[in-house]
């Protein structure tokens, strides 16, 4: 069952400018992909010719171990050579790859030089401290520039990285490091958010007792409080920085196309979640051609893509894509109505910011508070909006397309995920759109909707998601489970080679793509990623709780809320006391995204005769819905 059902509005159209399609670096879509699909891998090869190798491929796609595709195969390059390396060769050097507005108001700017030589010095750092080629980094940092500075150190020395979301606890960073055998974390003291200090290192020491493998804790000082420093174990990341070993030079090590990157872990349908594998070679070559083309992204943009780093649309759209293209990336630290809520408004005016990209949960959180704060400001400069996350539902559309882009930009909705590396489904500048649908898919890509047993589905029909062919930032395995990355993505359609997305999709009769919601147990919450499984595990390691079940219950600001059946060890009562306790207690140990927005106490939950709970009757319960098919309920 999709977690959203809205009907579309699929004859409301907003057609490009003249000017925007004429001037776009892309400006012709259906000819691109009509070439792209008579011969993807040359599409895909030309674009990986854009960047630098230090050896070239030998083969552009290896699919004799279908589904472990392999990209680029026989190429050596690195990361680090295409976002960094070759840009302190050329006038690029000069230019801001990052300007950083931190929540109190502190500014840094990075150019390209500047980075270069910071991640130099944290490269020799890293390796002064032993991490070698191989070695798993785990990193759990604020918003703040040195998370970009170790990212670039640990692809420069070819230890993929593992990036833990700060608005995770001590229970999802343990089992996160646990299953990567990160023996180095890289951390800040804490994080501004709201005014207030979230306190990282307080949630590092616990996670570290919970998960011994770490042997050095690496800390940012953001905050500045009061924090407990192993002695030993825990160092200061500006101490370190200040030793003789951390000069500004430092070797790119030569990484095979097909080695990892980084693993960034997301949630599926069972509590333990996925660390999904990138690689140098395949990752580089796809994010950045869908900015430049979709965003139409050009040497004098200010981009700023507004997600957190620690989700796979800050690796992409903040660090990766935009520093391989020589862009200037926006990071901003805190939230978006603190002090005020016009605090975007005003970066995107002090900065010229010329392309916002951002979720749709953010553009109704901040259209709650009216028109008057966005007009206050010089919102002029602003040329392509973009959406991501879930589906983005049209009033919020048109809020930010009247609203912030004064009907003058485009809105980009981009549908892709974790495992995608890059977008998929979107529109270039030159697509028409339609609000509420991700348009058509990106060159290259090849994507239908399909009943369960393969058959294309009738227009305006909901059916699965799939793509049909590979693509270079597929992801390659679950880090450390190959039989998951199969079971998870490749068996349904295992006769067809077609990768499951997980959502329920239609297509128009225009041809246009409307991504409807998971069909699995995730939950989009705020456009963050959970696990049911998650929560509920969450919920059942608190002393009180012998069970539960989580469903999302559509909800105007978030998407999705988290509703909560809990059943209680025998001879303990419900109470509000008891609830706001679980409350609390999701809240340490998954984290702040993952709080259940109502518990209810049950006696039983609907289970098939197998034992496996029914997420879908709860759900059409708390909605008033048809129970539906009931056959292989329990009683
Ligand atoms: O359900 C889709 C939704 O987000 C899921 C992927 O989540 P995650 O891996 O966290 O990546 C989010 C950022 C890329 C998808 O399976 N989703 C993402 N973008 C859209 C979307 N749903 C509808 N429209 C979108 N534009």
């Amino acid at each position: 069952m999709a977690e959203q059902g809205f009907t579309p509005p699929t004859s409301e159209w907003y057609h490009p400018s003249a000017d925007m399609v004429e001037g776009a670096n892309v400006p012709d879509y259906e000819a691109v992909y009509n070439l792209a699909l008579q011969d993807p891998e040359a599409f895909w090869a030309n674009r990986a010719e854009t960047l630098e190798w230090y050896k070239r491929w030998d083969r552009v796609l290896d699919d004799s171990r279908k589904p472990f595709y392999k990209w680029f195969v026989g190429g050596k390059t690195n990361m680090a050579l295409n976002a960094l390396d070759r840009h302190v060769t050329t006038w690029r050097r000069n230019k801001l790859a990052i300007i950083w507005e931190g929540e109190d108001g502190e500014k840094v700017t990075l150019s390209y030089w500047r980075l270069w030589q910071e991640v130099n010095k944290f490269a020799n750092v890293l390796r002064g401290m032993g991490v070698a080629k191989g070695d798993r980094v785990t990193i759990y940092m604020g918003r703040v520039p040195e998370i970009a500075i170790a990212m670039l150190a640990c692809a420069k020395i070819g230890a993929p990285h593992s990036v833990v979301y700060g608005g995770f606890s001590e229970q999802a960073l343990a089992s996160r490091i646990e299953d990567a055998q990160s023996k180095v974390l890289i951390a800040c003291d804490g994080a501004w958010l709201r005014g207030k200090i979230v306190p990282l290192k307080d949630m590092v020491d616990e996670a570290v007792q919970r998960s011994p493998v770490v042997e050095t804790v690496i800390v940012v000082k953001r905050t500045g409080h009061d924090i407990h420093m192993e002695p030993g174990r825990d160092f200061w990341y500006h101490d370190l920085m200040a030793l003789p070993i951390a000069k500004t030079e430092a070797e790119t090590e030569v990484m095979d196309a097909e080695d990892p990157l980084f693993i960034l872990y997301t949630s599926g349908t069972t509590g333990k979640p996925k660390g999904v594998l990138h690689t140098h070679g395949g990752y580089q070559v796809h994010p950045p051609p869908t900015l430049a083309w979709v965003f139409d992204l050009k040497e004098e943009d200010r981009w700023w893509c507004a997600a957190d780093p620690g989700w796979i649309t800050g690796h992409s759209y903040i660090v990766y894509a935009p520093l391989i293209l020589g862009a200037t990336s926006i990071i901003y630290e805190g939230a978006p109505t603190y002090p005020n809520p016009d605090r975007w408004w005003r970066i995107v005016a002090d900065y010229g910011v010329t392309i916002l990209y951002t979720a749709p949960t953010a553009i109704r959180g901040l259209m709650r508070f009216g028109e008057a704060w966005p007009n206050r400001h010089d919102l002029s400069s602003l040329r392509l909006l973009g959406s991501v996350g879930e589906p983005i539902n049209p009033e919020a559309w048109r809020w930010y397309h009247r609203v912030i882009g004064k009907e003058a930009c485009p809105i980009i909705d981009t549908w892709w995920q974790t495992e995608t590396g890059g977008f998929m489904i979107t529109p270039l500048p030159s697509v028409g759109l339609k609000p509420g649908s991700a348009t058509r898919p990106f060159p290259g890509i090849q994507v239908d909707i399909v009943d369960d047993d393969g058959n294309p589905v009738a227009t305006n029909e909901d059916g699965n998601l799939v793509i049909k062919s590979p693509w270079p930032s597929m992801i390659r395995t679950v880090y450390g489970d190959d039989d998951r990355f199969i079971s998870q993505y490749w068996e349904k359609y295992k006769n067809q080679g077609w990768y499951l997305a997980g959502d329920t999709a239609r297509r128009d009769e225009d041809g246009y793509l409307w991504v409807i919601g998971r069909n699995d147990d995730v939950l989009k919450v705020s456009g963050y990623r959970l696990g049911t499984a998650e929560v509920e595990s969450g919920l059942v390691s608190h002393s009180a709780v012998a069970e539960s079940a989580v469903i999302g219950i559509p909800d105007e600001l978030r998407g999705n809320a988290i509703h909560a059946y809990c059943i209680l060890v025998a001879g303990l009562e419900g109470s509000d006391a008891l609830e706001a306790e679980l409350k609390a207690h999701v809240r340490h140990e998954v984290g702040p995204i993952a709080v259940p927005a109502q518990i209810e106490f049950v006696e039983n939950l609907p289970k098939t005769r197998s034992g496996k709970i029914m997420r879908r009757v709860l759900k059409a319960q708390a909605l008033g819905q048809p129970l539906g098919d009931l056959s292989t309920l329990e009683d």
